[in-house]
C-alpha cells in the first residue's frame, strides 16, 4: 500500500491547482451570485484536457487515471464547486456511459466530441414523480420502424439547455419495471426536443439546471444505448462512477472551507490573542482536518478501484457518502469559525457552505448511499 501520488498525478493536481486559482477562482462569487453558468470556462477546461483524462487516446482521451480525474475535480470544486458540477456531469454521466455501453459510430459520433471538450453532455434520469426510486420512469420511448418514438420530461437537469449531447432513460416496456428502461442518446435540436423551467438553487449556482421535455421527438434505434431492457444498469453503472466524482467535488468544498478557517483563525484577534488559541477553535480546527483527510482517503480508494477494474459501487457509495456529510459539517464548523463575518457574503464559507449541501442530495441522496452500502453488506 503506498499514499503517494504518482508524478503524472502530481503534474494534473499542480495544472489543475494553477488552472482553478488563475481562472475559476475570480468570477466565481459573481457567477454564484448571478446564478450564471460559463461556457468559456468549460471550454477552457476542455481545452487544458480535463474533459479527457481517462478516455483512451483513440477517442482523442489522455489515457490518464481516474485519481487524477478527480485530483482535478477537487481543485476546481475548491475554486467553484458549480463549474466542477458542469465538468462531472459531462463527463462523468455523458460521456463515460457512452465509451462504457456505445457502439464504435456512437463513440466516433457523439464520445469523441464530449471528451475533446468541443461538446458538452448532460444526464436524464430523474423526473417529477421519480428521484429515488429511479425505476418508476414515466418517459416513454415507442419503437417505430427504425425509430423511436420518445415522450416525457426529466427534471432537474446539470447543463440542461446549455449541453449539446443527452444520456436520458425511457421505459420501451412498461410491463417489465426495471427491466423496461433503456438509455437514449440525444440531441440538442431534435425536432420536439425543448427546455422546461430553470432552477433557482440555493447553491451550485454556476451550473445550469434545467427541465428536459419531450413531444414525439423522433430518436433513430441507432441511438439506444446500450441494449433495449439494460437503462437502469447503465444508470446505476454510470452513477457509481458519478458518486466519487461528488465525492471529490466534496472533498474540494471541505478543503477549500478548512483552508479558509486556519487562516482565519490565526489571524482574528479576539480578547488579545487569535482566536485560534482558544482550544475550543483549535479542536473545531483538528475534527474539521480529519474529516476532510479520512473523505480523501476513501475518495481516492474508490477512484483506485475503478481504475483498477475492481468492483467499486460499494466504495464509490461510502465515499460520496461520507464525504457529502463531511463537506456539510466541515463548511458549516467554517461558518461557525468566522462568526458574524462567516454569515456575510464578504468571505466564500458561506458560499462553500451553500454548495456543500447538494452533495449530500443529487447523484442519490446519503439515505441512498446507505442503502447501497448496507444491501452489499447483507447480500
Ligand atoms: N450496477 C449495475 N447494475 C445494477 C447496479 C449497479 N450499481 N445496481 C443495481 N443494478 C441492477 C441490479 O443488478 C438489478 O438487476 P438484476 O435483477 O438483473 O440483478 C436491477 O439493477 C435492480 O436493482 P435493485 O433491485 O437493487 O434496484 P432498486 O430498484 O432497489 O434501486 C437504488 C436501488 C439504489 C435505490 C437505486 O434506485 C438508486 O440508486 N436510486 C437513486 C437514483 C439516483 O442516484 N438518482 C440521481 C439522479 S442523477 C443526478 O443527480 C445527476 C445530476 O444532474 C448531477
Amino acid at each position: 500500500m503506498q499514499f503517494e501520488l504518482n508524478e503524472e498525478q502530481k503534474i494534473m493536481q499542480k495544472m489543475a491547482r494553477e488552472f482553478a486559482e488563475k481562472e475559476v477562482a475570480p468570477g466565481a462569487a459573481e457567477r454564484d451570485e448571478k446564478s450564471q453558468t460559463s461556457r468559456a470556462l468549460y471550454n477552457a477546461m476542455g481545452e487544458m484536457g480535463f474533459t479527457g483524462i481517462c478516455f483512451p487516446e483513440k477517442y482523442g482521451g489522455a489515457d490518464g487515471d481516474y485519481i487524477s480525474y478527480m485530483l482535478v475535480l477537487e481543485e476546481i470544486a475548491k475554486a467553484d464547486s458549480g463549474m466542477n458540477t458542469v465538468l462531472s456531469a459531462s463527463v462523468s454521466l455523458c460521456a463515460w456511459p457512452i465509451y462504457a455501453f456505445g457502439t464504435e459510430e456512437q463513440k466516433q459520433k457523439y464520445l469523441v466530441p464530449l471528451v475533446e471538450g468541443r461538446t458538452m453532455g448532460a444526464f436524464g434520469l430523474t423526473e417529477a414523480n421519480a428521484g429515488t426510486d429511479a425505476a418508476s420512469q414515466q418517459t416513454v420511448a415507442v419503437r417505430d420502424g427504425d425509430n423511436y418514438i420518445i415522450n416525457g420530461s426529466k427534471l432537474f437537469i446539470t447543463n440542461g439547455g446549455e449541453a449539446e449531447t443527452y444520456v436520458i432513460f425511457a421505459m420501451t416496456d412498461k410491463t417489465k419495471g426495471v427491466k423496461g428502461i433503456s438509455a437514449f442518446i440525444l440531441e440538442k435540436g431534435m425536432h420536439g426536443f425543448s427546455f422546461g423551467k430553470e432552477e433557482h438553487k440555493m447553491g451550485i449556482r454556476s451550473s445550469q439546471t434545467l427541465e428536459l421535455i419531450f413531444q414525439d421527438i423522433k430518436v433513430p434505434a441507432a441511438n439506444l444505448l446500450g441494449k433495449e431492457g439494460e437503462g437502469f444498469k447503465v444508470a446505476m453503472a454510470t452513477l457509481d462512477g458519478g458518486r466519487i466524482g461528488i465525492a471529490a467535488q466534496a472533498l474540494g468544498i471541505a478543503q477549500a472551507a478548512l483552508d479558509h478557517a486556519v487562516k482565519y483563525a490565526k489571524e482574528r484577534v479576539q480578547f488579545g490573542k487569535p482566536i485560534a488559541a482558544n482550544q475550543a477553535i483549535a479542536f473545531m480546527l483538528a475534527d474539521m482536518a480529519t474529516k476532510v483527510d479520512a473523505a480523501r482517503l476513501l475518495t481516492y480508494r474508490a477512484a483506485y478501484l475503478k481504475q483498477a477494474g475492481l468492483p467499486y459501487s460499494k466504495e464509490s457509495a461510502m465515499a460520496k457518502m461520507y464525504a457529502g456529510d463531511a463537506a456539510m459539517s466541515v463548511t458549516t464548523d467554517a461558518v461557525q469559525i468566522f462568526g458574524g463575518y462567516g454569515y456575510s457574503k464578504e468571505y466564500p464559507v458561506e458560499r462553500l457552505m451553500r454548495d456543500a449541501k447538494i452533495t449530500q442530495i443529487y447523484e442519490g441522496t446519503n439515505q441512498v448511499q446507505r442503502m447501497v452500502v448496507s444491501s452489499a453488506l447483507l447480500r
